[in-house]
């Protein structure tokens, strides 16, 4: 099968890295544009990135020319599926602007998460939401569209609680979490700041997070969603830990539910498995039984990083259940995260006809 052109935008930055690891050797796409700053373009990728990951840097990524981040500007064909790994307020200038020229932008940032006709989606648990994108003006008139994955802290999250809200339904939750500097991009947080140190402060996140989780596991109705009722309350902590974010959630369910059944609902939760999708991990949830696990170092490769870790389940003497869940945040949690919408969006049809105005399209 010949692989889809596609290119990434914030590709020098720490998601922009895992972006080109994770799209090396890829089955379906390809990577054939680059670009990031102004600072960037112009220089072949391996001058204008410090390259952090612990994969060698591709040699023919390396030799790649930082283009600019104008889709005019594209020398040669410009791919019409980007990847975007950018700042929020840079977003919102230009991924409105790629979308425009008919490309399908696969979004990280948070610029455009909680606009109305923007589907906010992870694969295993809203995927149907992606059919929003047919009511967005860049689709009518130029065939793209905006497409975003959540917060590096939500997905994790959220992976652990769509069984349960299926099963038995969300009234509350409260959430703490301890993130990865890595989540901070690069050069992110001061060392002086951070080592031997906690931070409990990360601008905007818990406000990101508990707005996020109502779309995410709200319903579809018609072109836009009705968001998920149940009380959600964030405390987010910066750790010293290079990738990984560590989550201690304590839940109130609407129905009663024995340890069994919500191990249950976790194991038993696989909505893509057999469908193929090269990112899709066998299992999205996995238990571990150990009472001092999950750990960042250990358990944040599990699913080669696609998948979130729940252990220490227990009652909870404030709600009825408390757990901890861990995800690797620049992969599940960010590039991987938005790779896999790709791969969705590819079987959905939905990369076909790019650089096509569609019309006035009607949802179901
Ligand atoms: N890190 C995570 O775990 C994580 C997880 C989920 C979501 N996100 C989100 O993903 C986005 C990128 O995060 P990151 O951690 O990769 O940040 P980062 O390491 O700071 O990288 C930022 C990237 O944006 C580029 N850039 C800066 N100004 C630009 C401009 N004016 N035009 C075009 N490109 C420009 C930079 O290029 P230069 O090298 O040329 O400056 C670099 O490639 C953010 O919205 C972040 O919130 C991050």
């Amino acid at each position: 099968m010949e692989r889809r052109r596609v290119g990434i935008l914030g590709a020098t930055g720490m998601v922009g890295q895992r972006f080109i690891q994770l799209l090396n050797n890829h089955p379906w796409f390809e990577i054939t544009w680059l670009a990031a700053s102004d600072r960037s373009a112009g220089k072949t990728y391996g001058e204008a990135c410090k390259w952090k990951l612990d994969t060698p840097l591709p040699k023919k990524i390396a030799e790649m020319k930082v283009q600019p981040n104008v889709p005019e500007l594209c020398e040669g064909e410009l791919p019409r599926i980007i990847f975007a790994a950018l700042d929020a307020d840079i977003a919102r200038e230009l991924e409105p602007k790629f979308a425009a020229a008919g490309c399908a932008v696969i979004s990280n940032s948070s610029a455009f998460r909680m606009v109305e006709d923007v589907p906010l989606v992870i694969p295993e648990v809203n995927a149907d939401h992606l059919q929003m994108i047919e009511t967005q003006a860049w689709r009518r008139e130029s065939g793209g569209y905006i497409v975003t994955n959540p917060n590096c802290s939500a997905i994790g999250l959220v992976l652990a609680l769509k069984p349960l809200e299926e099963r038995f339904g969300i009234e509350s939750l409260f959430v703490s979490t301890m993130q990865a500097v890595s989540g901070a991009g690069y050069p992110g947080v001061p060392s002086l700041d951070i080592l031997g140190n906690v931070v409990p402060f990360i601008k905007n996140e818990e406000e990101k997070m508990q707005e996020e989780v109502g779309k995410l596991l709200g319903r579809l109705r018609g072109s836009s969603v009705a968001m998920l009722d149940a009380k959600v309350s964030a405390h987010c902590n910066r750790v010293a830990v290079e990738d990984g974010h560590t989550e201690c959630v304590s839940i109130k369910l609407r129905k009663k539910a024995t340890r069994e059944e919500i191990l249950a609902a976790w194991s038993e939760f696989a909505p893509l498995r057999g469908e193929g999708l090269p990112t899709a991990p066998e299992a999205p949830v996995e238990f571990d039984e150990a009472v001092d696990r999950p750990q960042p170092r250990l358990d944040r490769m599990r699913g080669q990083g696609m998948a979130a870790t729940v252990g220490r389940l227990r009652e909870c003497a404030l709600l009825d259940w408390k757990f901890v869940v861990l995800s690797h945040n620049t992969i599940r949690g960010a590039a991987g995260a938005a790779l896999l919408n790709a791969e969705v969006l590819a079987r959905m049809g939905k990369l076909d006809k790019l650089g096509i105005p569609q019309g006035q399209a009607v949802l179901a």
